[in-house]
């Protein structure tokens, strides 16, 4: 089989969804953040395999397998690397092209998006070379799109014509059947015409940057409809796609929080003003899928839709799902007839910042949005809340979305523990029904943590479990990463295990790239730290004060490595003393007072004074 080019096996790799692929042979479950099921690979009665759709990632904490996708794959179906790529793409409708020229062919998905992309450049192009006092280039100068962020985002303009850009595909040998399907031409009685007019257009993308579909806003108000959109497709799922979510990605895993507004040019007026880790949705509610896709890259979600009665409406409607798929999630709230692009506009990146910061928890959003006189308003606003609060599938968020919301409600005291610990169905609580009493646990009042079958932990002793959690928080958080890549070598590592995948985290930073885990596993190459790094992320907590927790298992090793190395000095020292060689053992004290000091420092500076 011919070989795969890299950047397609990325692109495959990151349009894969391994919950997907694993559900063909496994039946799984949602448990927590992750899924589980009966392990393929060993005899099992209760389910320890899970997988882990954030980071794409298999493990089973019964037999210590664990992997990508692919590996599931080459492992279950005992076929090779370029094979198990080759079955997800075919899952996927990517076509993997091959030597013998068998491009042209393609699929119908593939067809589409040689289409869309034509019709990208196309419109870009039209704007780029459109004059300063074109009707496009004074509407884009008004509404304050710089060219930086045409280009970024690939925006075009749709000439006012019926047919420009049929014509311009008929001479690439695109047939205007192609543009029909892909949504850009529309044929009517007569012929067949240019669905975007007169527009500026909002080319949309996948995660993978290819793009999908566009948006189109009329540049004068008699012109309608305000926005078009193009219909669903074979590469286009509304569901699926989140608007700015391709250029919002790094951002995204490196703030690990993404705000969410209603329209595209929210998004754009947001980056103008140098926010980043924005997506938008294109005139659809948000779904469950694209909550999903957004956990994938962080850990919190910011609503921020306009403050009208629309606006509103729409965020009680976003909440569930992002509650649901495990994001953190918040409401900013924008003061009256204010959208998010015109208050950044006025206020700016730091005004805006600020809404952010005091954003409102879902109980001061429903607390604010309902009326709490009315008994009927207020069971509802509880019902709602104590739902949606046992609806998350982050058991730390839950402890805290509770605290919060009681804070608010005092009267919700008691009434939403007592929820929570014997969820009572749709439909109220009550009921004293479903104690089931399994298991020997008698009943603490706190909610329990993910009660994993973990097998009986190996015990570690101090080192090993501070290089270990330290690597647990490297694989968890690229920012802490980078943090280590600052303070340590992976010489600093004493356990090889650690410091191989320390190593390749390190180079996984370097390349600028994405920080991609699954990419990072099969990379390693190395069966035993693909293990254990599977095992480190699915086992991860979502705790408080990681940063904290890292830096200090930065000094501990610092201090570690300080402290092997006075004791070798001191060996050659007394060695030194009893074998009179002066000059050798005064520069020998000179640095060991120097590490001596370098250890002062370093506490010091970890007590932070
Ligand atoms: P501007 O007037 O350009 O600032 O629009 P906006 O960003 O303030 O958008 P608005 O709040 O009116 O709408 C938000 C989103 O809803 C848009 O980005 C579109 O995706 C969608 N939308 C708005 N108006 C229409 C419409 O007339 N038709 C369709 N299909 N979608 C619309
Ligand atoms: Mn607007």
């Amino acid at each position: 089989m011919a070989r795969i080019p890299e950047d397609l096996i990325d692109s495959i790799r990151s349009q894969a969804d391994i919950v997907d692929i694993v559900s063909d042979y496994v039946t799984l479950r949602r448990s927590g953040r992750n899924y589980m099921g009966l392990c393929p690979f060993h005899d099992e009665k209760t389910p320890s395999f899970s997988v882990n759709p954030e980071k794409q990632i298999f493990h089973c904490f019964g037999c210590g397998k664990g992997g990508s996708v692919f590996s599931f794959l080459m492992e279950h179906e005992n076929v090779t690397f370029v094979e198990a790529v080759h079955h997800v793409a075919r899952r996927l409708h990517i076509t993997i092209p091959d030597t013998q020229g068998e491009r042209e062919a393609g699929s119908e998905a593939e067809s589409l998006a040689r289409v869309t992309r034509f019709a990208a450049r196309f419109f870009h192009d039209r704007l780029l070379n459109s004059g300063r006092d074109s009707v496009v280039r004074r509407y884009a100068e008004q509404r304050g799109l710089s060219e930086e962020t045409i280009k970024s985002f690939g925006l075009g303009y749709a000439p006012d014509s019926w047919n420009d850009l049929l014509s311009a595909a008929r001479e690439k040998g695109i047939g205007a059947d192609w543009l029909v399907k892909a949504g850009l031409a529309k044929t009517g009685e007569q012929r067949t015409y240019d669905a975007f007019r007169k527009r500026l257009i909002f080319p949309i993308q996948a995660p993978s940057g290819r793009v999908v579909g566009f948006g189109g806003r009329a540049l004068s108000d008699e012109d309608q409809p305000k926005y078009l959109n193009s219909p669903e497709s074979p590469i286009y799922r509304k569901s699926q796609v989140l608007y700015g979510l391709y250029q919002a990605r790094e951002a995204l895993r490196r703030q690990g929080q993404a705000l969410v507004v209603e329209g595209y040019m929210d998004l754009l007026g947001l980056h103008e003003q140098g926010i980043q880790g924005v997506v938008a949705l294109c005139g659809t509610a948000l779904t469950r899928e694209q909550a999903r896709l957004l956990a994938r890259y962080g850990q919190q979600a910011y609503l921020v839709y306009d403050s009208d009665q629309a606006g509103v409406r729409a965020t009680w409607r976003a909440i569930e799902p992002l509650v649901e798929s495990g994001l953190w999630t918040r409401v900013v709230r924008l003061p009256e007839d204010y959208d998010p692009d015109s208050y950044v506009r006025e206020h700016g990146q730091d005004g805006f910042m600020k809404l952010v910061e005091q954003a409102d928890s879902l109980a001061d959003f429903m607390g604010f949005h309902a009326n709490l006189q009315a008994a009927g308003d207020r069971d509802e606003v509880f019902r709602t809340l104590a739902g949606l609060i046992r609806k998350t599938t982050n058991l730390v968020h839950r402890e805290m979305y509770r605290e919060e919301a009681e804070r608010r409600f005092p009267a919700l005291q008691g009434l939403l523990a007592s929820e929570l610990r014997h969820p009572s169905g749709p439909g109220g609580r009550g009921g004293s029904g479903g104690r089931g009493g399994s298991g020997g646990r008698g009943g603490s009042g706190t909610v329990g943590r993910d009660r994993q079958a973990t097998p009986t932990a190996p015990a570690r002793d101090g080192d090993e479990r501070v290089e270990r959690d330290l690597v647990q928080l490297m694989l968890s958080d690229r920012t802490i990463a980078e943090l280590v890549e600052g303070q340590l070598e992976p010489q600093d590592f004493k356990y090889p295990l650690y410091r191989r995948i320390v190593e390749q985290c390190l180079a996984g930073l370097g390349d600028g790239g994405s920080y991609d885990l699954s990419g990072l596993i099969d990379t390693i190459g190395d069966d035993e730290a693909a293990r254990v790094i599977t095992e480190l992320i699915n086992t991860t907590d979502s705790g408080v004060h990681l940063e904290q927790r890292a830096r200090d298992h930065i000094v501990r090793i610092k201090q570690k490595r300080l402290k092997e190395s006075m004791a070798r000095l001191m060996e050659q020292i007394k060695q030194m003393e009893s074998g009179g060689r002066s000059s050798e053992l005064n520069d020998a004290m000179a640095t060991y007072m120097e590490l001596k000091q370098q250890e002062k420092v370093l506490l010091r500076s970890a007590r932070g004074d």
